[in-house]
């Protein structure tokens, strides 16, 4: 069964495409919530949930993927190192917002690397914000597991993290790193800040909205990024920031964008055209529908389980979500002998690739995306992002093709 109303109303109110979830998600997480409170009816419960606070976070909270760890993706915190060793003579304190912070382990890792790079806690502030109660009560509880360091050998660095005292399997970031970060539950569509700052991290959300809440995400950020300031955005989800007409810093593997313009060959300089029709939503949900976070499929047994196609990269998307690359892309590979090759496909085992930073499996992987669908926006972007960082001159072409309006794309030239 369907929920139009409600599917509506929380990507009115959250930004969520319920497309986003994976097959069923919405649907069932609606039939709980409206068993939960004991209504039938769509529209009697849309209506309660309208008017009842509770209610409505509920809902809020069955829906969102709070899955993050400490230093997700490495790179990103790296740069953030060397931009603040650039930056220090600004001579005010350095604003970071992380937004969404989920359960608090990008918060926390932003303030370990600037109180590595040698900043003291007067010298910035991070401010982290998620629209889940439930995740931010973690968050300010700040006692981690194993499973939150998967990006190491899953052993905290000992400088920033001491035992939990309630339980000797699980860590907590010291107190000079809890007391740089200030948490508050808050939704993006509904923020506003008085303050603005140097960088902002929105990394692995805008996945989860179609193409006009994208937009509207990014203009609310810019609204509070400095006008040098840094925008970190998900490996998935660069596409977004340049059809926003914001340009990348020529690190690998960051998604780090600035709005200066690309300092790339003269064609790619070029400013954004306007858009005269708004901006495809990714071919594929990047991004972990919960019911799937657990499951580590081989191919072996996903030959026996024969999924529906939409089912099997929703898996493997989930499982690029948790950080299980090589496992996402093996399942998205498995997807392509099961049922034939398709752009979406060939574009998630070119985001895993590219995420684990093999960039000739990733580049072949695109590639085949473009061929099989020449208009394909995010693996056109990804394309010259990484042609881009090995200098070679066919990025300026890419730049262009990225940037055209989609109405204007001519294809099957990559
Ligand atoms: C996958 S986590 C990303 C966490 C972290 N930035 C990372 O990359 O590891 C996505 C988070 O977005 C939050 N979220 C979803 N919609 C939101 C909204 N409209 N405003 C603020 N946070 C939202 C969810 O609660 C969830 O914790």
């Amino acid at each position: 069964m369907n929920y139009p109303l409600v599917e509506t109303y929380l990507r009115e109110e959250i930004g969520l495409d319920a497309s986003s979830l994976g097959p069923g998600l919405l649907a069932r997480a609606v039939r709980r919530r409206m068993d939960a409170a004991e209504l039938a009816d769509e529209r009697a419960y849309l209506e309660a949930v309208a008017a009842d606070r509770a209610l409505r976070q509920a809902l809020i909270e069955e829906l969102v993927v709070p899955e993050t760890w400490f230093f997700r993706d490495r790179e990103p915190f790296l740069l953030l190192g060397r931009l603040v060793a650039r930056r220090r003579a600004a001579g005010r304190p350095l604003r970071v917002l992380s937004l969404p912070c989920a359960t608090g382990e990008e918060a926390y890792a932003i303030a370990i690397t600037l109180l590595q790079a040698g900043l003291a806690p007067a010298e910035f502030s991070v401010d982290a914000m998620d629209i889940s109660e439930a995740a931010l009560a973690a968050a300010r509880r700040a006692s981690y597991g194993r499973n939150s360091f998967r990006d190491g050998d899953r052993t905290p660095p000992a400088d920033w993290f001491e035992k939990d005292a309630a339980d000797a399997e699980r860590w907590r970031p010291v107190a000079r790193v809890r007391d740089c970060v200030r948490f508050r539950q808050g939704n993006l569509f509904a923020f506003t800040a008085t303050e603005t700052y140097d960088i902002v991290f929105c990394r692995n959300l805008l996945i989860y909205f179609d193409a006009e809440m994208q937009a509207e995400a990014v203009r609310r950020l810019l609204s509070v990024l400095r006008p040098d300031g840094v925008f970190f955005v998900g490996h998935a989800e660069a596409a977004v920031l340049l059809r926003a007409g914001l340009s990348p810093l020529p690190e690998p593997r960051c998604f780090a964008f600035t709005r200066q313009p690309v300092q790339q060959p003269a064609a790619s300089n070029a400013p954004a055209a306007k858009r005269t029709e708004p901006l495809r939503r990714p071919a594929v949900p990047p991004a972990a529908p919960r019911p799937f976070a657990d499951v580590v499929m081989t191919p072996a047994a996903a030959t026996t389980a024969s999924p529906e196609p939409a089912d099997s990269l929703a898996e493997a998307a989930a499982l690029a979500d948790q950080g299980r690359l090589a496992e996402a892309a093996r399942l998205a590979r498995f997807h392509i002998d099961a049922h034939g090759p398709s752009a979406a496909a060939f574009y998630l085992v070119g985001v895993t690739h590219d995420a684990a930073g093999e960039t000739a499996l990733a580049e072949s992987a695109y590639r085949k995306v473009l061929y099989l669908d020449p208009r394909h926006e995010e693996a056109i972007a990804h394309l010259a992002l990484l042609l881009e960082k090995r200098g070679s001159p066919e990025a300026a072409r890419l730049w262009q093709r990225a940037r055209r309006p989609q109405s204007a794309a001519r294809g099957g030239d990559a």
